[in-house]
Formats: structure tokens, C-alpha cells, sequence
């Protein structure tokens, strides 16, 4: 493993639209974070997004790309580099432990995990409107209504007062979903979302995300299915070794990458083009 490097490189300009790319929605400069002294987890990153982006990270296990979308959630701090969303200073290097420089711009992203993070104690309907109500101050009429147009868009209308234990994991995932929209992201974060499902329930969780997709959500989605991702992405972004190795087009990395590492990950998880 790499040494840290704790202080990033200071970037010319930090938030200027990349030139390749275009990105402005979302720009990682020279973004570095490591688990103790040892396990650099972003080397010196950086990566840019559209607002039109769909953009499905990609890599070996353990390569950093679960760490990159808590980061982007605000759970876990950087130790240095600056993120941008929006064209504004989000989270930068050495702030206090998930605290990025700007909680309403975090409050726009929404996320969804490998396993549910329902809470059990409390039905789809009071899993819904919890952070509405205690977050956005909505009243619980307003939330409960929202929350059934949610459910209904979702084929979910009839599970508003089941209990999580009461769903199948399918269900459960779009419940989650569900809930992160409730608070109307303008970024949506998926992490192996369907990894831990039946195959009959990961289709009705990617018809979600498709769906998600129609209506140009923009979304950054951590999934080991290839075929899916080839699917919804507009960018496939191959990460090792906590940087960005390739990345393009879902028709260019999977039938021509460009860089060995890419075509030695992609021949052991697909057969290529
Ligand atoms: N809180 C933590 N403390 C220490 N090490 C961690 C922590 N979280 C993750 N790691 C380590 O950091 C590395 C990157 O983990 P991460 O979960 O981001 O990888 P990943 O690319 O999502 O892997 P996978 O495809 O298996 O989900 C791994 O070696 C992991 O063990
Ligand atoms: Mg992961």
C-alpha cells in the first residue's frame, strides 16, 4: 500500500470545470483519505460529474469505492483535497470527522445502502416521513401524502403501514429508496444496492434506478453488475489503488479499455466484447 499522503497537491483551480469531462455538478481535486497510517483509500483523487451524469464506479474489492460515496454522504471526513457540488465548496481536507463544510448541500444528497437501513421499529410510513418532518419541519399530513405518492410511484402503496421485519429485501430496498427521495436529492448514492438480493428482486430494485434514470436523476452507483451498469450509465469510472484509472463511455470501458488494469478487472468479472 501507498504511504499517505496527507497534504494534498493544491490545485490550480479548484473549481473549474474539467476539461474533459465538463463536470460541475460534483468535482473532486486531489482528494486523499487513509483508514490509520497505512491504507490510502484516495490517493490524491480526482473526478468530475454532469448533472446529467449516471455514473457507475467500478473496481476491485477493497479498492475505495464505498469509501468515496460515504465521504460524498458526509459520513467520514477527508484528510485533504476539497470536494465541490453544485460550483460550491462542499467538504474539504482536515474538517472535523463527517462534518462537510456545508450541511445544506449535504442535505441534497440521498443514499442507499447494501443492507436495508430500515428502522424495524417503525412502519415504511414512519420510516418515510422521519427526517420531513424532523429535518425539512414538514408537518406529518404533508409527509404522509408525499410519502404515499412516493410508495404509490414505487408499486408500494399497500406495505405503508407494514413493518420492515413484514417486507421482502426487494421491497425493503425500494422502501429505502423511497425515502431517500422523500427529501427530494438532487444526487442520489447507491451502494451494491441489489448485491445482497434474489435475482427476481434485483430486477424490480433496477427498474427503480431506471426509472430514477428516465427522469434524470443524477446518481453515483457502486455495483459489481456489469451488465446493469453497461445498462444505466452514462460513465463508468474504473478505480484501483484509490485513484481513477479509466474512465468513459459504458460502450468504451467495457469493449475497449484503454488501460491494462481495466481489461485485467473486466476479463475476471465479464467475458469482453
Ligand atoms: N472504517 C474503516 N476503518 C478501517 N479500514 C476501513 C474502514 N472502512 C473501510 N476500510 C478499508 O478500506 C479499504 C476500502 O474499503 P471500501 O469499503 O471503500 O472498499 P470497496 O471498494 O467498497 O470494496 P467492496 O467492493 O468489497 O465493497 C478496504 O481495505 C477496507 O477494509
Ligand atoms: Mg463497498
Amino acid at each position: 500500500m501507498n504511504t499517505p499522503r496527507l497534504v494534498a497537491a493544491q490545485p490550480q483551480a479548484p473549481f473549474a470545470p474539467d476539461s474533459a469531462t465538463g463536470g460541475d455538478f460534483i468535482q473532486l481535486r486531489g482528494v486523499c483519505k487513509a483508514y490509520g497510517e497505512q491504507l490510502v483509500v484516495m490517493d490524491n483523487m480526482d473526478l468530475d460529474m454532469r448533472a446529467d451524469d449516471r455514473l457507475v464506479i467500478i473496481g476491485p474489492s477493497g479498492s475505495g469505492k464505498s469509501s468515496l460515496l460515504r465521504v460524498l454522504m458526509g459520513l467520514e471526513g477527508i484528510q485533504g483535497g476539497s470536494i465541490a457540488f453544485q460550483g460550491k465548496p462542499y467538504i474539504s481536507g482536515g474538517q472535523r470527522r463527517g462534518k462537510p463544510l456545508d450541511e445544506s448541500l449535504r442535505t441534497q444528497i440521498g443514499m442507499v445502502f447494501q443492507h436495508y437501513t430500515l428502522f424495524p421499529h417503525l412502519s415504511v410510513l414512519g420510516n418515510l416521513i422521519l427526517a420531513p418532518c424532523k429535518v425539512h419541519g414538514l408537518s406529518r399530513a404533508a409527509a404522509t401524502e408525499k410519502a404515499r405518492a412516493y410508495l404509490a410511484r414505487l408499486g408500494l402503496e399497500s406495505k405503508l403501514h407494514a413493518y420492515p421485519s413484514q417486507l421482502s429485501g426487494g421491497q425493503k430496498q425500494r422502501v429505502a429508496i423511497a425515502r431517500a427521495l422523500m427529501l427530494e436529492p438532487k444526487l442520489m448514492l447507491f451502494d451494491e444496492v441489489t448485491s445482497a438480493l434474489d435475482p427476481e428482486m434485483v430486477i424490480e430494485v433496477q427498474n427503480v434506478m431506471l426509472q430514477l434514470a428516465e427522469q434524470k436523476m443524477a446518481m453515483i452507483i457502486v455495483t459489481h453488475d456489469m451488465h446493469f451498469a453497461r445498462h444505466i450509465a452514462t460513465r463508468v469510472v474504473f478505480c484501483a489503488n484509490g485513484r481513477v484509472v479509466e474512465q468513459g463511455p459504458p460502450e468504451q470501458i467495457f469493449s475497449q479499455p484503454r488501460e491494462a488494469r481495466t481489461r485485467e478487472f473486466l476479463e475476471k468479472v465479464v467475458h469482453l466484447d
